[in-house]
């Protein structure tokens, strides 16, 4: 039996997520302690989950040396220097998305975890839908064939109060607009099945609200296996869908369109003859 591993969540929001799903694995994780600037934040948070220890400051969750895990669940300014102080304390790393603003952050954390012997895992909660799931399977048994063309929609609605939070909206704060946030899992998902893209064409435009940041784009790209895709990114869609389309050579996947949910089930999956049909079936 692996030794159960103990964790700090840093940040009340989605952290209280994070919480539930620690605690609905009790044989594999614990949940030692909750640490958020607002003290009364971090005090609910840890009555209502029944959380041991509280902090307000990252250093001080640093220095349990009964934690195995910091969770930084904190907003994005912060994810690349908290994993950093978190991995020189000697602990693994989850962290929200988006990581980091930039590859040069993403190759010094990289080199960092390489050092620490620790781990840093990010989220992508979206990978473990069992309509994706499928077809990562159709995909290792040889089945799909090659990709020809995906097509990738997130169409969703966001109003100011959304972008009420002060760190919502903003280049410094939010580190990026609709790509590296609302519509980052839908992307994950095509590179997961596709692999990394080798061009991309992109136009965005910051239509739907008073923000710095995009909150519309349409890209064009051409993926390292030779694959085309299209990525359309709205949060001006008064009917909110996310949907995903793969074309390959024997077989169309096709998600659902729920718009927080679409990597689950159902999928369809239609092969191109009866007989990889059946082999799909
Ligand atoms: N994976 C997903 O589907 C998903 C969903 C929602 C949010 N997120 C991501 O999670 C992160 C947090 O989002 P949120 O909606 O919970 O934001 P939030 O503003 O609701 O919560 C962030 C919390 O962090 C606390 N905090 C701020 N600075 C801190 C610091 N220095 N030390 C400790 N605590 C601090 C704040 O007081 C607040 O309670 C963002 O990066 C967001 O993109 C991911």
């Amino acid at each position: 039996m692996p030794k159960k591993l103990r964790i700090g969540v840093v940040g009340g929001g989605i952290g209280r997520h994070h919480i539930q799903a620690y605690q609905s694995l009790p044989e594999q994780f614990e949940v030692l302690a909750i640490c958020d600037i607002d003290e009364a934040k971090a005090r609910t948070v840890a009555e209502t989950y029944h959380i041991p220890h509280i902090a307000t400051n990252l250093t001080d969750l640093c220095q349990m040396d009964d934690l195995d895990v910091i969770d930084i669940c904190t907003p994005p300014y912060l994810h690349y220097p908290q994993a950093q102080q978190a991995l020189a304390a000697g602990k693994h790393v989850i962290c929200e998305k988006p990581h980091v603003g930039s590859l040069q952050e993403i190759d010094e954390l990289i080199a960092l975890e390489a050092e620490s012997g620790k781990r840093i895992m990010p989220i992508f909660q979206y990978r473990f839908g069992h309509g994706l799931q499928k077809l990562k399977l159709l995909l290792e048994a040889g089945i799909a064939g090659p990709a020809y063309l995906t097509t990738v929609e997130t169409a969703w609605r966001r109003r100011p109060e959304y972008y009420a939070v002060p760190w919502r909206g903003k280049w410094e704060t939010e580190l990026g607009g609709v790509l590296v946030s609302l519509a980052i899992h839908a992307h994950d998902q095509m590179y997961y099945v596709l692999g990394p893209a080798k061009s991309v064409f992109a136009r965005t435009k910051t239509l739907v609200n008073s923000i710095e940041i995009e909150d519309c784009i349409s890209a064009s790209l051409e993926m390292a296996d030779g694959s085309l895709a299209s990525l359309s990114v709205t949060t001006g869609s008064a009917a909110e869908i996310s949907r995903h389309r793969f074309c390959f050579s024997n077989l169309t996947a096709e998600s659902n369109t729920k718009s927080y949910l679409n990597s689950g089930d159902p999928w369809t999956f239609t092969g191109d003859t009866p007989e990889i049909q059946a082999k799909i079936d």
